[in-house]
């Protein structure tokens, strides 16, 4: 009895060894999760390099344009099993190969050296065509970055100026009058804010029905450090 519980003693010893020396590549960063967004330095906090792609800046949104649309990679019966509506889904289809382009389906159907050629409507530019390879010989990683550029105007923060422009760049595409939230215009908005939805969503806080504008990407931190000062002004219609 005794040499069995030291049995398990020393397994424990050794999983947590194992543990402790496992390490992560540095450039797999994580989302920010700084939700209170006081900090007013300015400072880029994962600010992008140049020769790197980003998932969330650089490839979902060509996922989003091209891949997209009734009938095609998405649910609720992606093509080919192929959902490309997530970073997680693209993944998981297999046809993404990290440190692989060349070898990647996903890659050789828009390439057009292997099966249909993707998007049906045309070949894409050659230069988006060697971005999604790009992104895939560099391991086909879910990176996050802060593009913001310049200083982050917090001084003179208003509905019109600062908030509506952000909604309008970033969620106006899904989030017209027709759907359950609106943010196309200020009732809507303060909808939102009132019911604690959209701080929630553009944080991805856990209990969010949906992390906008989606869960591999948020809005840059400058930007949610100027919608946490309008909220906390009562968010007016200025
Ligand atoms: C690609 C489409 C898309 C984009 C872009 C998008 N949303 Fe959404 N959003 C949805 C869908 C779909 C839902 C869930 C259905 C609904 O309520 O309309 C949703 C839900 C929400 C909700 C409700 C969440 C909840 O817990 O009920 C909020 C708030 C929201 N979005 C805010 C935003 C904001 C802010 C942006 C821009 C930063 C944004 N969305 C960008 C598609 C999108």
């Amino acid at each position: 009895m005794k040499n069995i519980s030291f049995l398990f003693l020393w397994a424990f010893v050794v999983f947590l060894t194992i543990q402790s020396c496992r390490h992560y590549p540095a450039d797999i960063i994580p989302l920010p999760n700084d939700t209170t967004n006081n900090d007013t330095s300015n400072v880029k906090k994962h600010p992008c390099s140049a020769d790197t792609v980003y998932y969330a800046r650089d490839i979902q949104p060509l996922f989003n344009a091209y891949c997209i649309g009734a009938g095609c990679h998405n649910p609720p019966s992606p093509k080919e099993e192929l959902n490309l509506t997530s970073y997680s889904t693209a993944l998981s289809s297999g046809k993404i190969i990290p440190f692989n382009g060349a070898g990647s389906k996903v890659y050789k159907s828009m390439n057009g050296t292997g099966g249909d050629i993707m998007p049906p409507t045309g070949k894409l530019s050659a230069d988006k065509i060697a971005l999604m390879k790009k992104w895939m010989d560099q391991g086909a990683k879910d990176l996050w970055c802060d593009d913001m550029v310049g200083p982050c105007d917090t001084a003179a923060v208003k509905y019109s100026t600062t908030i509506a422009p952000i909604f309008t760049n970033n969620c106006a595409g899904c989030h017209g009058t027709s759907g359950g939230v609106t943010l196309t215009n200020y009732a809507g908005v303060k909808t939102v804010v009132t019911n604690g939805k959209l701080w929630n969503a553009i944080n991805h806080l856990s209990g969010v029905t949906k992390a906008m504008p989606n869960s591999t990407t948020k809005l840059s931190a400058c930007n949610l450090r100027q919608i946490k000062i309008w909220i906390d002004a009562g968010s007016p219609q200025n």
